[in-house]
């Protein structure tokens, strides 16, 4: 109806009334539901007709709908972050918004503290009224066209049998989960089933090896394991199960095994502690009430590599959380009722849990679950796929695209992509042929390139393009979402303004920021808040142009990124040195066409060993075999000695303008106790490979 020129709010957004001529309103027909008008006044409407949900709020513009936003933000924050809220369901709606402070004498993350809500009813159980027969998951499995699809009602009916099924294991509220899984529907079933109970999962990608995996076990302290048979990806069996044996060996809390059947592989299963899937699920029942859980309850935990140390659990909780994910999935992906979402990341990472599962769903979108690779069974697979399912937003990363098109032109332009209206990337910075490539080729111009630029300890998008509102340029992720305050500060934690270059930190807190390293909260503190005291440091670069567009350059940290993955140097470095033969160890990050940046590892021996091509294959095995085969060195140079100071710190700068191929720019090297050493090791620099 016409409601004059009184804003209106409506699921929690505020809508310039006279602009539209219709309004659609979040209700059930009979039932009637509520909208407020500027005044604060609630007024009581009846819908007749069908019900309307809040996709199809979304008909009117999201442009609009995002300076709105930005507006209202302006104008009242603690008043806009409760309409926001409006976006989920809450058993209890919270009256505090924002309660962070990153000062050390207040230090506190903490966001809607006073709502109950549960994620997976937001989910799953609040579609199943009016759109339960839409599909969830569309799974795509590692054979072109091997697949199923769940609605909304299905992925109800399997996750409360998960549900019930880890309850019958005796996993409760606060309780930790370990997943080690392929890219399957039971992946997301098993973790909105931990939500559901109020569990907290921790996925662990299946790259992993069994001691990386066994560390992750025993760091959160996990009872349960849920795991397949075997994985596979590009018509090769993974050996999920085998790795789960290999590494409970070190892990005696562990009590209980779920193995899901992939492939049907014959695999060693354990009395008392081994259950097949399939088994317990025809004896569970497919009701299960769901858990009221705090905002501030621990939703998951995921590991991620930092400059220093072990890799740390990054620990998210579950209303920020979830409110962050579900508006960045929205004013970045969303507004169609009819799309087909595809992020081809895995759920071991981030984005498979932000943007594979928890942004789309909390929308009742319909997301793409793909089990296998970018290359297989040929380079045509990603748009052979996109056509074949009728996806209309994809989101992948620089390093497939990078692969992709060193592979050619034909591969993409054989297959229909009419479907596409708008393409993403994620995970490192792009560089601008990738992107243009991307964009011409792959979206034929016609579709927008949304770079977005976050982090596992974000929870989703920061900085990022909102589709219509911001003009894109080839490698910039552009400028900040609503509710996102980035700076630059130089090295000595001087604000900087205008067009400039400097270290990025956010200098507010935002709802679906992490809250704390699981079990250390000092570490959590002293990493991330004390480079920079009172700011939250990303140990990312970036430049600022005269736009107020940023231009990520990379980590200025000890942590590299390999093909979008995250990798602490300090952790292959102690791989290494674990080698009987290997005295010392150097790891730094190096310039890579395809992978962004590749791992070039510095290696001291034992007195009286050998270095040969035989040991530098031995190295690298032992790497794959310690950590997993992402974190295979790309080089190994054997180096009788490292670049030390008096102190017997490592200079790393210069094993990095080494390992760059840029020995030039190495400037001083008088503060080295040996400076000799340095033209050794450009000497040696090429027998790395
Ligand atoms: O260096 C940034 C890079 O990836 C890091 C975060 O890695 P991770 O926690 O594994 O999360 C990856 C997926 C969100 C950041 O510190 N990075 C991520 N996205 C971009 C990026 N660098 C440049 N541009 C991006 N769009």
């Amino acid at each position: 109806g016409e409601i004059g020129d009184t804003p209106v709010y409506i699921g929690g957004q505020q809508f310039a009334a006279w602009k539209h001529t219709q309004l659609i309103l979040d209700a059930v027909p009979g039932r009637g539901g509520m909208f407020s008008l500027d005044n604060g006044r609630e007024q009581r409407f009846l819908v007749r007709g069908r019900a309307f949900d809040m996709q199809e709020i979304d008909m009117l513009d999201p442009v609009d709908r995002v300076r709105a936003m930005r507006a209202a933000l302006a104008d009242d924050p603690h008043r806009f972050w409760l309409d926001q809220a409006r976006r989920i369901s809450w058993s209890r709606f919270p009256t505090r918004s924002d309660d962070s402070s990153f000062d050390a004498g207040d230090f506190a993350i903490s966001w809607f503290s006073d709502g109950e809500l549960n994620l997976c009813v937001n989910c799953v159980d609040r579609h199943l009224e009016t759109h339960g027969q839409k599909t969830a998951i569309l799974f795509e499995g590692d054979e072109p066209g091997e697949g199923r699809r769940l609605t909304y009602r299905d992925l109800h009916e399997e996750v409360c049998r998960f549900a019930n099924a880890l309850k019958h294991l005796g996993v409760g509220k606060g309780d930790r989960v370990i997943l080690y899984m392929p890219m399957v529907p039971e992946a997301a079933i098993a973790m909105l089933a931990c939500a559901r109970i109020g569990a907290v999962h921790s996925v662990v990608f299946g790259g992993f090896s069994p001691d990386s995996l066994a560390d992750r076990i025993n760091d959160c302290g996990a009872r349960v394991v849920v795991t397949a048979d075997q994985g596979m990806r590009g018509g090769r069996p993974i050996a999920l199960k085998a790795n789960v044996d290999g590494a409970l060996a070190h892990c005696p809390a562990v009590d209980s095994v779920v193995v899901i059947r992939r492939t049907g592989a014959d695999v060693a299963m354990i009395e008392a502690r081994d259950h097949r899937w399939e088994e317990l699920r025809e004896t569970v029942s497919p009701d299960c009430p769901a858990e009221a859980m705090a905002a501030e309850d621990p939703l998951f935990i995921l590991y991620t590599s930092g400059s220093t140390g072990k890799p740390k659990g990054v620990l998210h909780t579950t209303g920020g959380y979830l409110l962050w994910a579900n508006l960045t999935y929205d004013i970045l992906f969303g507004g169609r009722p009819d799309d087909i979402f595809w992020c081809t990341a895995d759920v071991g990472w981030i984005t498979g849990h932000t943007y594979v599962l928890y942004g789309p769903l909390s929308n009742g979108a319909t997301t793409v679950m793909f089990d296998g690779v970018p290359g297989y069974p040929d380079a045509g697979r990603f748009w052979e796929t996109a056509g074949r399912l009728g996806v209309s937003v994809f989101y992948t990363s620089p390093t497939a695209i990078r692969a992709l098109m060193r592979d050619g032109d034909e591969w993409v332009e054989r297959h229909d992509r009419s479907s596409l209206r708008l393409l993403g990337t994620v995970g490192e910075p792009i560089n601008p042929e990738a992107w243009n490539w991307y964009h011409r080729v792959v979206g034929e111009g016609r579709c927008e390139i949304i770079d977005t630029w976050w982090q596992t300890e974000t929870g989703g998008a920061l900085i990022a393009p909102v589709p219509g509102e911001t003009a894109t340029r080839p490698g910039s992720a552009t400028k900040p979402l609503p509710g996102v305050h980035p700076q630059l500060l130089d090295a000595d934690g001087a604000l900087l303004e205008g067009a400039t270059e400097g270290n990025l930190v956010i200098a507010q807190s935002w709802p679906g920021q992490m809250r704390t390293v699981y079990g250390d909260h000092e570490r959590f503190f002293q990493t991330y808040f004390t480079t920079y005291p009172g700011k939250y440091f990303t140990g990312d670069g970036a430049r600022r142009d005269a736009d107020g567009y940023y231009w990520i350059t990379g980590r200025v940290d000890d942590v590299i990124n390999v093909s979008g993955h995250r990798m602490g140097t300090a952790e292959v470095e102690s791989a290494l040195v674990a080698h009987p033969r290997v005295a010392e160890a150097a790891v730094v990050g190096m310039p890579h066409d395809i992978k962004g940046q590749g791992i070039y590892a510095y290696v001291t021996l034992n007195k009286g060993e050998e270095a040969d091509d035989e040991l530098r294959r031995e190295l690298r095995q032992w790497v794959r075999q310690e950590i997993g085969p992402i974190a295979t060195p790309d080089a190994i140079q054997f180096a009788p000695a490292l670049p030390k100071t008096r102190s017997g710190k490592i200079m790393r700068r210069i094993l990095r303008k080494i390992a760059s191929g840029e020995a030039d720019g190495i400037g001083d090297t008088s503060t080295l106790v040996d400076p000799d050493v340095v033209d050794r090791l450009i000497n040696g620099s090429e027998s790395a490979f």
